[in-house]
C-alpha cells in the first residue's frame, strides 16, 4: 500500500526464508520476489537467505527457484538477463530450526552482509515452514537476539495462526516474548488482492455509496469464496484442519469486516485495524444450541467439476476414508450495532464447487411501493451491488430498467466497472503486495493478534458443536454441485437467496442475449 520508490532509495534489507527449500517459497515467496525485482521495487542492497534443514548449495538452490519462477512468476518464463540478476541475491542456509547454532550462523551472515554493505539492513523472518514450527522460531530468534531492535527486525507468519481460540492465544503469547506487535506480521493473502483492497477504495472514497450502506437501504449481505479444485496435494494437513478453519476464520471474515466495518479516521494501520475488530466484536455470539439454525457443514462426494470426472474427498490422497471434516461451510451472522442491526451476512466457502468465484454482493431493499403495473415488472429484481473479487475483478451495480419499446417494461440491467478493461496496469500477485508491505513496515493489510483471536472466538461454538456432533450425512453434496441443499435452511427470509455468482461474466452473456431480441 506504500507508494514505490527508485530502488537505490530503499533501505537494505535481509529477506530470511525459514522453510527456504519449502513449497511456499518456491510456488510463491521467490515468484513474487523476483516480480518485485522486475518492477524495480527491491532494494539495490538486498539479500534472501533460505534457511531449510535438508543439505543443499546456493547453486542447486537457485536452480530449484528459477524453475519456480519460471513456472509462476506474473510475467511468465524469466529471461536470462533478468534471472541473473536476480540469482545472486539468493544463498542457502542448512540448519535445524530448533538448534542454537543455526540462528548464530544466521546472526554472523547478517552481520558479513550489513558490512559488506556498509550500512545496517532490516532483517525480515519469514515462517514458511509447517506450523509446528511457528511456537518454536521466534524463541530461538528471541534468545539469540536477533528480534531485539524493534524498528529493524521484524517476523512474518502465515496462517494457520492456531487451531482454536487458546492456541491461537498461546501461539500470540510465544511471539510476544521476543516480539513487540509492531514488528509481527500475520499473513492473510486476501488482504493483498487488489480488489479486496477495492472494498476501502470503492466504500470510503466515493459519497456516493456510503449513506446507504446500512439496514435502511440493505436487505442482506452475502460473501462467497467458491472455489472448484480439491485439496489438491494438502490432504493430510486439510484434512485435520477443515473449511471452517482453513477459509472462514482469516478469509472470509477479512472480507466481512471490509465490508461491514465503519470508516476510518485516517489511513493509518491501526486505525483500519481497530475499525475491523470492532466488527468482530460486534458479531452476536453463536450459541451452542443455535449453531444448526447458523451453520451448516458439508463434505464433496465424487462428481463432476469443469467437465471432468473427480474423485470425493474421502479419496483423496492424505484423507482418511472415513473422515468426517467439512470441505463447504455456510454461516449465517449478524452484526449488532446500529448499522447493521438484524441484516443478516451470509457467508460460504467450499471446495469442488461449480465455479471459481470469490464475490460480495449487497443486496439492497425493495422499494417501499410498486408504482407500475404488475405486468410491467415481471422479472422485478431489487437493486443489487457485487464486488467481484475473483476470478473476474470488478464492480457490478444491478437495477430495474425500462425495456425499449412502446410498452412500459422494467428489466434488470447492470452497470459494470470491470479492472481489465477500466486500468491498463496488471494487478499485482497478492504476495508481492504484502512482502513489499513488510519491507516497508506497513501493517496495514496484516492481522493483529486482538483481531485473530475474535475470530476464533466468534467461531469457536461452531467448531466446538461440529467436534461433539459426527456429521451424519457426509458427503452430503457431489463434486460440481453448490454445496448441500440444508443451506437453503439459513435463509431467513422467503425472498432471500444465495446469489448464482460471477455477475460480471453472467452479465456479459445477459447482455448479450438481451441484444439478440426483444422480450415483446
Ligand atoms: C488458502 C487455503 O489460504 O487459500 C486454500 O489454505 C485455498 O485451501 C486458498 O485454496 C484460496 O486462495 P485463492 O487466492 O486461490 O482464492
Amino acid at each position: 500500500m506504500t507508494a514505490l520508490r527508485p530502488t537505490d532509495l530503499l533501505d537494505p534489507t535481509v529477506f530470511v526464508i525459514f522453510g527456504g527449500a519449502g513449497d511456499l517459497t518456491w510456488r510463491k515467496l521467490i515468484p513474487a520476489l523476483f516480480d518485485l525485482s522486475q518492477d524495480r521495487s527491491l532494494p539495490a542492497k538486498f539479500a534472501i537467505i533460505a534457511v531449510d534443514r535438508i543439505k543443499l548449495g546456493d547453486n542447486p538452490l537457485r536452480r530449484r527457484l528459477h524453475d519456480g519462477v519460471n513456472q509462476f512468476s506474473r510475467f511468465g518464463k524469466a529471461n536470462d538477463a533478468a534471472w541473473n540478476q536476480f540469482a545472486p541475491h539468493v544463498h542457502y542456509q542448512q540448519g535445524d530450526f530448533k538448534k542454537p547454532s543455526t540462528y548464530v550462523a544466521l546472526g554472523d551472515q547478517c552481520a558479513k552482509l550489513e558490512k559488506q554493505w556498509g550500512a545496517k539492513a532490516h532483517r525480515i523472518f519469514y515462517m514458511a515452514t509447517p506450523p509446528s514450527m511457528f511456537g518454536e522460531i521466534p524463541k530461538y530468534l528471541g534468545r539469540a537476539g536477533l528480534a531485539r531492535d524493534r524498528e529493524f527486525a521484524r517476523i512474518v507468519i502465515e496462517k494457520p495462526i492456531g487451531y482454536d481460540l487458546e492456541s491461537a492465544r498461546s501461539l500470540n503469547a510465544v511471539l510476544a516474548v521476543s516480539f513487540e506487535e509492531s514488528q509481527i506480521f500475520r499473513i492473510d493473502h486476501y488482504l493483498g488482492k487488489e480488489t479486496v483492497q477495492n472494498i476501502l477504495a470503492f466504500r470510503f472514497a466515493n459519497p456516493l455509496f456510503e449513506p446507504i450502506w446500512n439496514r435502511r437501504y440493505i436487505d442482506y449481505v452475502t460473501i462467497t469464496v467458491a472455489e472448484t479444485v480439491g485439496v489438491e496435494h494438502r490432504g493430510g494437513y486439510y484434512d485435520h484442519a477443515g473449511a471452517l478453519r482453513d477459509m472462514v476464520q482469516n478469509h472470509l471474515m477479512q472480507l466481512l469486516c471490509l465490508v461491514a466495518m465503519e470508516p476510518m479516521v485516517s489511513f493509518d494501520a491501526d486505525e483500519i485495524r481497530n475499525k475491523k475488530v470492532d466488527v468482530l466484536h460486534a458479531a452476536r455470539p453463536i450459541s451452542r444450541d443455535a449453531v444448526p439454525q447458523s451453520a451448516v457443514r458439508g463434505q464433496y462426494g465424487p462428481g463432476n467439476t469443469e467437465g471432468k470426472k473427480v474423485p470425493g474427498y474421502r479419496e483423496e490422497d492424505g484423507v482418511s476414508p472415513d473422515s468426517q471434516t467439512e470441505t463447504f461451510v455456510a454461516l449465517k451472522l449478524f452484526i449488532d450495532n446500529w448499522r447493521w442491526q438484524d441484516v443478516p451476512f451470509y457467508l460460504r466457502t467450499g471446495k469442488r464447487l461449480p465455479r471459481q468465484a470469490s464475490e460480495i454482493c449487497i443486496q439492497f431493499r425493495a422499494v417501499p411501493h410498486r408504482s407500475f403495473p404488475p405486468e410491467a415488472s415481471l422479472g422485478w429484481q431489487p437493486s443489487r451491488l457485487v464486488l467481484s473479487i475473483q476470478p473476474v475483478e470488478g464492480i457490478v451495480l444491478g437495477f430495474q430498467a425500462k425495456y425499449p419499446g412502446p410498452k412500459m417494461q422494467l428489466r434488470p440491467v447492470d452497470m459494470r466497472f470491470s479492472y481489465r478493461e477500466s486500468f491498463a496496469a496488471p494487478s499485482p500477485d497478492a504476495y508481492e503486495t504484502l512482502l513489499w508491505d513488510v519491507m516497508k513496515n506497513d501493517a496495514t493489510l496484516f492481522m493483529r493478534a486482538d483481531q485473530v483471536e475474535a475470530a476464533w472466538n466468534l467461531l469457536m461454538p461452531v467448531l466446538d458443536a461440529w467436534a461433539t456432533t459426527e456429521p451424519s450425512d457426509f458427503p452430503n453434496y457431489a463434486a460440481g454441485s453448490w454445496g448441500p441443499d440444508s443451506v437453503q435452511g439459513l435463509l431467513e427470509r422467503q425472498e432471500h437467496r444465495w446469489p448464482q455468482p460471477t455477475e460480471l461474466v453472467a452479465s456479459e452473456k445477459t447482455a448479450a442475449k438481451h441484444k439478440r431480441g426483444s422480450p415483446r
